[in-house]
């Protein structure tokens, strides 16, 4: 089947057998069916975060499972269990909806649960491992299904134990949170402070930190209902202090944070500066309001973008001595 609707990009990949699953039990028959055809397994959350560049000889597993189990409510604590399949940002609503604090600045991100935790995702100064639990995955070897809990994971800037010692050895079925009651509000990233400085403290609630969230994302980011897009392509890369330093007396401009490893730098910065914010090469191209983001007009294809992001990359080198590392999963 066509993989068109099941890939934020929308590029039109087969998959050579597609299953989609809603138990524990069914993921263990998907993989007894894999092996009684000798075929790799490749399984799809929202496909959100990936670039198929080929079609896929292998059977894909859709993962569907749902349910938001309520496991511990615990004074301030709140433990929820969410099911792999059930949408992220779903889940946010659901959250603000019950008043459970921790994910509202994370509010429209495309993909699943259970893909949250492989990149660690984050926006607007919150990432998940802040909330984040414990996990439950079925090991793909010996179908047996063991928990991650927090430390387990290695969580790091978009990124985890799933992307390195873990990859493709488990398939994460269930994921659990912990929220809390009284928010503690995270407004300090640039862009949401701006919208939320106005409020007062009394209007300052779950719904209008989400609200502004959102509508800061739609206002940036071309959504791939509309534009084929995985958010952004590139990891902002981190630089030694001394490095930033002679780029600065060269750009005076250029943004810069510090973290424990040297100074983090803006991709989006770097793409812009270098010139190829908006360019579009017939159906691919450049977002034109955020350059991290590579898109696909509707015909474009997969190998298209794998070219354009390395013409960027050794564009970025030659210009700053910079590497820039891919965000999404090439298949
Ligand atoms: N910038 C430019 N030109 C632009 C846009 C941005 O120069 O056109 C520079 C500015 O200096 C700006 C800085 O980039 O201050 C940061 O921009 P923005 O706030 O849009 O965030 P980002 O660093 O580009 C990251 C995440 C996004 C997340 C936002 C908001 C990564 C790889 N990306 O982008 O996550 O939504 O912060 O927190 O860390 C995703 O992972 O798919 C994603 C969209």
């Amino acid at each position: 089947i066509s993989l068109r609707e099941f890939n934020t990009f929308g590029f039109d990949k087969k998959a050579r057998f597609f299953i989609e699953v809603h138990t524990n039990e069914e993921v263990n028959k998907a993989l007894e069916f894999a092996k009684d055809v000798d075929l790799p397994v490749f399984i799809l959350g929202g496909g959100s975060n990936i670039l198929l560049t080929q079609d896929l000889h292998a059977v894909v597993i859709k993962m569907n499972i749902q349910g938001l189990e309520l496991i511990q409510e615990n004074g301030e604590a709140i433990l929820v269990k969410v099911g792999a399949g059930v949408s992220w940002h779903e889940f946010v609503l659901k959250a603000i909806k019950n008043g459970w604090a921790g994910v509202e600045n994370l509010s429209l991100i495309p993909g699943t649960v259970g893909a949250s935790p492989m990149q660690n995702i984050g926006a607007y100064g919150v990432e998940i491992e802040e909330v984040f639990h414990s996990l439950e995955a079925i090991d793909r070897a010996s179908g047996t299904i063991s928990l991650f809990d927090h430390p387990q994971c290695m969580f790091g800037y978009r990124d985890s134990i799933f992307k390195h010692a873990a990859k493709d050895k488990y398939i994460i079925t269930y994921v659990s949170f912990r929220l809390y009651k009284t928010p503690k509000f995270n407004i300090s990233y640039g862009a949401i402070t701006d919208t939320l400085k106005k409020l007062n403290q009394k209007d300052l609630t779950l719904k209008a930190v989400s609200d502004a969230v959102i509508h800061i994302r739609q206002s940036k980011l071309p959504d791939p209902k509309l534009i084929g897009n995985a958010g952004s392509f590139f990891k902002n890369p981190t630089i030694p202090a001394e490095q930033f330093k002679e780029l600065q007396s060269q750009y005076p401009h250029m943004p810069g944070y510090e973290n424990e490893a040297g100074i983090k730098v803006p991709a989006a910065w770097l793409i812009e500066q270098a010139g190829w914010k908006g360019k579009r090469f017939g159906e691919i191209g450049v977002h034109e309001y955020q350059p991290l983001v590579l898109v696909n007009y509707g015909q474009g294809d997969g190998q298209e973008i794998v070219k354009l992001s390395k013409d960027i990359q050794a564009d970025i080198l030659k210009k700053f001595g910079i590497t820039l590392h891919p965000e999404v999963n090439f298949i």
